[in-house]
């Protein structure tokens, strides 16, 4: 390879198709190319996204601040696109003509993530590169093409890795076949009925209250995410039993040997440049110190350490971390874009600074640790975090300790779905949560980074190096790529934690600043036609339940020593009506209704308006009537909608436009048989009921609002625009927090009975 001269006289008028310019790499490639490279001709390969379509993605991506210069250079983006930047929309699965008078080619896309479904990793990384090369290779016989790899191809090995092609014997096609073929089999298996009957038990003991149908969409949900786990699962262990650490090094250097076959087509042989960066990180100093987009490999973490929320590492402290800036990477590319390689002699070139600028874990951590020890995260009124001290004791200790945590968390997590409700309980649940999410967080990274934290590679960058070498000094201090310059506490000190920590900071004073109490918030009850309420009553509007209620009722009727006799029976039967409300609340609503057989009906109605009237209104929620009063006032229909009796509602009459309640079945003689007239409304009853409520009286459900304290009560709340949980349930609490519900605290007099867990049954 002649790697004399100047790049940029090598590279001008020369046509170059980039591809993956959305992405960080390729951002900085077309940008450090059109800034330094004035002679060359750019077109990008990119995909539309939503309605957006390619050209509209690339004049947006111009328009960043890192083009600013070029743009202000050529007189627009407009001009800079007609004069050196064309686009050809396409993508990677349908590669489309590539223009006839290319000169050269950088595939920078691909799919980066270390753990894609099997057969998307396959398919964006190489049958994505065979198809654009078959492109490449129709579109001119000439053509350089330079592959973006990586430098983990190297999978599990240890020691020094050469720049060259790596030695496995995979048979490629066999793989490439059984890697796609896997989602129709996958998709197979998820529908046996061994998996389908135990993902639907656990969907309805955890929903099956609310309704049958949303724990069937809760069982489907559940089948999706296996079938995308498992083709997760399916990747990485193929990828583990041939020796690679995941999917994504695994399709990587598949994608080298479809590049090889390429460039080694002894009817054709033909030029192909392979640079495999190792983990980029943000620019040492072009477009400008720190620049860098998105969340890579080592900001999470670093992210978390800052946060004190990962506690340990599962590395040794001597590891070597193989950094990158990325404008290091970009610059090598370019100058080895200007040297092509020989027909049918692929070059290799490693773009890493572990081989000559070692940086180990353990001072990239002190580095991290000085950083935000000078620069913490201050977190709401609990002041700078603590920053945990790493004492590296191993991937096993790391391992057990996570694994510890994770089983305390599920313990928990089990204890608190069944404590009573209070604030207490939803605190709790919300801590919880909060800590699921930081052990789920460390499971991921641990499971994904556990490889890389351990790998002990070297990768040999002489043949790169001497590529920079060979560069004229003002090429060098343009194009830099020798890693060996690069001053590691100055570079993630100053440069690439105050860069990675800024967007974090800057969206934490914003949260700040906007901070709106977590409960409470309302949305306003503005005036407006064919819009209702809808409330539940038990638990939402007052503090009461339906056994409270029917005592209420039935001792008024009752002699004392039948009041006795009722009372006792009643507290017999408490438990078992408890479990029976967990399993199914409608059985649980006809047990307590058995209990009025016998009762006149004329006189229970009587005994509501003589007795029960204050009783309601004592455990009324005044915060409740007043948010009835203001949609009134809004011109909204109220409705009440509760699986309590008829009678037990007469007090709350005057509220509602209408009371949809339970119908105690009476015989000839007005005496209830203990059965219903119909099945009482409760889960997914009430929303059909509600559905067809609002046609009749031209009620668009989307501007309505409901009310209601019980998971059992998610299709009633899931049917309107604009749901409010009021004192939730444990379950509906989350649910409302995952779907950004209102969480209002409508206290109730006596509502402590609630905390009773014989009246949790409500
Ligand atoms: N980042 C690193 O630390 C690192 C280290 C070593 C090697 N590399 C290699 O460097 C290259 C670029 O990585 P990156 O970090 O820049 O990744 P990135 O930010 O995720 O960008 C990926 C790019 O690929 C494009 N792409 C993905 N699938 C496509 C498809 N089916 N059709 C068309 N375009 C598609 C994306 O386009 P959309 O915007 O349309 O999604 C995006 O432009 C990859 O080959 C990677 O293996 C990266």
């Amino acid at each position: 390879m002649d790697f004399d001269g100047d790049i940029a006289a090598r590279l001008d008028g020369r046509h170059v198709l980039v591809t993956g310019v959305t992405g960080f790499v390729g951002e900085a490639l077309l940008q450090h190319l059109l800034a330094e490279v004035s002679g060359v001709r750019v077109t990008v390969l990119v995909r539309p996204k939503g309605s957006m379509r390619g050209a509209a993605r690339v004049a947006g991506l111009l328009r960043k601040q890192i083009f600013q210069g070029v743009i202000e250079g050529a007189g627009g983006v407009e001009p800079l696109m007609a004069a050196r930047v064309a686009v050809l929309e396409g993508d990677l699965g349908d590669v489309p003509v590539l223009p006839s008078d290319l000169d050269a080619v950088v595939h920078c896309a691909g799919d980066v993530s270390f753990d894609p479904p099997v057969d998307e990793g396959f398919r964006t990384n190489v049958v994505g590169t065979r198809d654009l090369l078959d492109r490449v290779r129709a579109a001119s016989a000439d053509i350089h093409y330079v592959h973006i790899s990586t430098a983990y191809v190297a999978g599990r090995r240890r020691g020094r890795v050469a720049e060259e092609s790596i030695d496995h014997s995979v048979d490629l096609e066999q793989e490439l076949a059984w890697g796609l073929a896997q989602r129709g089999s996958v998709e197979q298996r998820s529908r046996s009925a061994e998996l389908l009957g135990e993902q639907r038990r656990r969907a309805e003991r955890t929903h099956g209250r609310a309704g049958l149908l949303t724990a069937a969409r809760a069982t489907e949900e559940a089948r999706k995410e296996w079938v995308k786990e498992e083709l997760v699962r399916l990747g990485t262990e193929r990828a583990r039993s041939l020796g690679w650490t995941d999917c994504y090094t695994f399709t990587k250097a598949l994608g080298e040997r479809v590049v090889e076959e390429y460039a080694r087509d002894p009817q054709a042989p033909a030029r192909a440049s392979i640079v495999r960066p190792s983990i980029i990180e943000s620019a040492l100093a072009k477009p400008y110190p720190g620049w860098i987009e998105g969340f890579k490999m080592a900001e999470p973490l670093i992210l978390a350490y800052g946060r004190a929320e990962l506690p340990e590492f599962p590395s040794a402290a001597d590891t070597v971390v193989d950094i990158v800036p990325v404008d290091h990477v970009v610059s090598a590319i370019i100058a080895v874009l200007a040297h092509p390689a020989e027909p049918g002699a692929p070059a290799y070139f490693h773009v890493a600074s572990g081989d000559r600028n070692p940086l180990t874990v353990g001072q990239l951590y002190s580095n991290v640790r000085a950083y935000f020890g000078k620069h913490p995260f201050v977190t709401g009124d609990r002041g700078a975090a603590q920053l945990p001290d790493w004492r590296f004791p191993g991937a096993r200790s790391v391992e057990r300790l996570l694994t510890t945590s994770e089983r305390a968390h599920k313990v928990a997590d089990y204890m608190i779905g069944h404590a009573p409700r209070s604030d207490r309980t939803r605190d709790l649940a919300r801590k919880l949560d909060q800590q699921g999410r930081r052990l789920e967080f460390l499971r991921r990274y641990l499971d994904l980074y556990r490889e890389y934290a351990q790998a002990q590679l070297n990768f040999d960058d002489s043949r790169t190096i001497g590529l920079h070498r060979s560069l004229s000094d003002a090429d060098q201090e343009t194009f830099a790529f020798d890693t060996a310059v690069i001053d590691w506490p100055v570079y993630l000190q100053d440069i690439h934690c105050p860069a990675v920590t800024a967007p974090i900071r800057k969206l934490d004073e914003r949260r700040q600043a906007t901070r709106r109490p977590q409960r409470g918030v309302l949305r306003e009850v503005t005036a407006g036609d064919g819009i209702a309420a809808f409330f539940d009553m038990d638990g939402t509007l007052l503090s009461s339940n339906v056994i409270e209620g029917f005592l209420w009722l039935r001792l008024q009727e009752l002699s004392g020593a039948e009041r006795l006799g009722q009372l006792g029976r009643v507290a017999a039967k408490v438990p078992g009506m408890v479990q029976a409300e967990r399993r199914d609340r409608t059985d649980f609503l006809r047990t307590v209704y058995r209990q009025y057989a016998g009762a006149r009906l004329a006189d229970l109605d009587v005994i509501a308006d003589k007795h029960l009237t204050d009783h309601v209104l004592a455990r009324l929620s005044p915060e409740a009537v007043r948010r009835v009063r203001s949609h009134q006032r809004a011109g909204h229909r109220t409705v009440l909608i509760t699986g309590a009796i008829r009678p037990l509602t007469r007090p709350l009459a005057p509220l509602f436009d209408h009371i949809e309640a339970a119908e105690l079945a009476v015989d000839e003689r007005g005496v209830c048989t203990g059965y219903l007239a119909a099945s009482p409304l409760v889960g997914e009853s009430r929303s059909a009921w509600m559905r067809s409520y609002a046609a009749e009286h031209g009620i668009n459900l989307a501007k309505s609002f409901g009310y209601a304290d019980s998971h059992s009560d998610l299709p009633l709340l899931a049917a309107v625009g604009h749901p409010v949980a009021v004192r939730p349930d444990v379950p509906l609490f989350r649910h409302a927090r995952r779907s950004h519900w209102s969480i209002v605290d409508w206290a109730s007099p006596g509502s402590d009975r609630l905390h009773n867990p014989v009246f949790e049954s409500r």
